[in-house]
């Protein structure tokens, strides 16, 4: 138990040893569930709870807090990561109040079985009076669930934001205390989960302007004392900017789409484009997911399997696709032994990429001196996109 403010408590789970998320993505730093106690005059409020496997050390602390009665748990989010000891705190503390927002309320009712008398459903903008302390709770949806919401608490300034602001980083400092390390954390966790939100991210910006805000209390990773820091970041990554940047998520079987991208890469670097290369096969697809945040170009390498792309590039596309990024150009290059239909089944499986898909590239078997004049025009291409779109940063 760890103290924010007088009478305001982190009292969640730290999960170092944690190294994969919904069986999906990579946690190569742990992860924490934060959940926090705040304290009023009168009443006093559990701020979210912990993933179900870390149970115990959430009532531990709260046991440890003295916390004899508790009369509110806000559940700003029904993901279980969150909510999941939901349950055993009511067992604990029967009389306590689950407050949350309908859409939430009805989540949680399917998700975790709770009866319907369990909760007080608040609109956006309501407050809860806690005596000296008030929550106020700001709907603030799609970060990255419909029905998440944030609290904010007037008498301190404090905002806690449950995922939104959120980093996969197990830490024993309490607040930020190496902003490099949380930067790269959190824009992990931005391109992992947030960056499909995009549009609803700046609405839920634009509405926390209006609040005076010295701490965010996010649900994962370390607590912002400077708030601008991780406020900032977000502005950048949401915006419509993109930067002078190729990913090239590549593949390669017996060699020959692996001898394209390496003359490629390095025909964009001497184009004086920044380019980031990674192979599919072995990827960190959260390395991956967070160079797709910023960069203009996307280019998928793959040979032909079977007709079409190879499926570690199959898997890059659809994950690439499912994450939205705001990438503006787009291409596909590599190879074919006897011919098929790579090309037309990788460019259909990202219709969320609102990107110009320019001219691919294709080699048959090992790639000769037209291949590599034509993979030359395709970074010539990219270039000239880039400049044309005053995108040169
Ligand atoms: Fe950290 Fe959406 O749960």
């Amino acid at each position: 138990m760890r103290q924010l403010k007088p009478n305001v408590y982190a009292v969640g789970a730290i999960d170092w040893d944690a190294r994969l998320f919904d069986r999906l993505i990579p946690l190569p730093d742990g992860t924490s569930y934060n959940s926090y106690l705040v304290r009023g005059t009168e009443k006093t409020a559990l701020l979210d709870t912990v993933d179900p496997a870390k149970t115990d050390l959430l009532l531990g602390n709260i046991v440890c807090a003295g916390v004899d009665k508790l009369d509110y748990i806000v559940a700003n989010h029904a993901e279980q990561d969150h909510s999941g000891s939901l349950p055993d705190v009511l067992l604990l503390y029967p009389n306590a109040k689950v407050v949350t927002n309908p859409k939430c309320k009805e989540m949680l009712k399917g998700l975790l079985g709770l009866e319907d008398e369990k909760f007080i459903a608040v609109e956006d903008g309501q407050e809860l009076s806690l005596g000296d302390k008030t929550l106020k709770f700001v709907y603030t949806p799609w970060v990255h669930w419909p029905e998440t919401m944030s609290t904010y608490v007037p008498e301190e300034k404090i905002l806690f934001s449950c995922d939104f602001f959120g980093s996969h980083l197990a830490t024993s400092s309490l607040f930020v205390d190496d902003e490099a390390a949380v930067y790269e954390s959190a824009k992990r966790y931005y391109a992992e989960i947030m960056m499909p939100f995009r549009r609803q991210i700046n609405a839920n910006l634009a509405k926390l302007d209006e609040l005076e805000i010295e701490i965010i209390a996010p649900s994962h990773g370390p607590v912002y004392d400077r708030p601008e820091f991780i406020i900032d970041a977000y502005k950048d990554w949401a915006s419509d900017n993109v930067k002078n940047e190729v990913v090239v998520a590549y593949v390669s079987m017996h060699g020959s789409t692996g001898k394209m991208v390496l003359h490629f890469v390095e025909a964009l670097i001497e184009r004086g484009i920044k380019t980031r290369q990674f192979e599919l096969a072995t990827v960190d697809i959260g390395k991956l997911a967070m160079a797709l945040v910023d960069a203009a170009t996307i280019v998928i390498g793959s040979p032909t399997v079977l007709v079409g792309p190879h499926p570690c590039a199959a898997y890059a596309a659809f994950l690439a696709n499912a994450l939205r990024p705001k990438t503006k150009f787009a291409s596909i290059i590599g190879s074919y032994g006897w011919g098929g239909k790579m090309v037309e089944q990788l460019s259909a499986m990202i219709p969320n990429i609102k990107a110009e898909i320019l001219e691919p590239v294709l080699a048959k078997g090992e790639p000769k001196e037209a291949d590599y004049a034509a993979l030359d025009r395709l970074a010539d291409d990219i270039l000239t996109k880039h400049k044309e779109n005053g995108i040169t940063n």
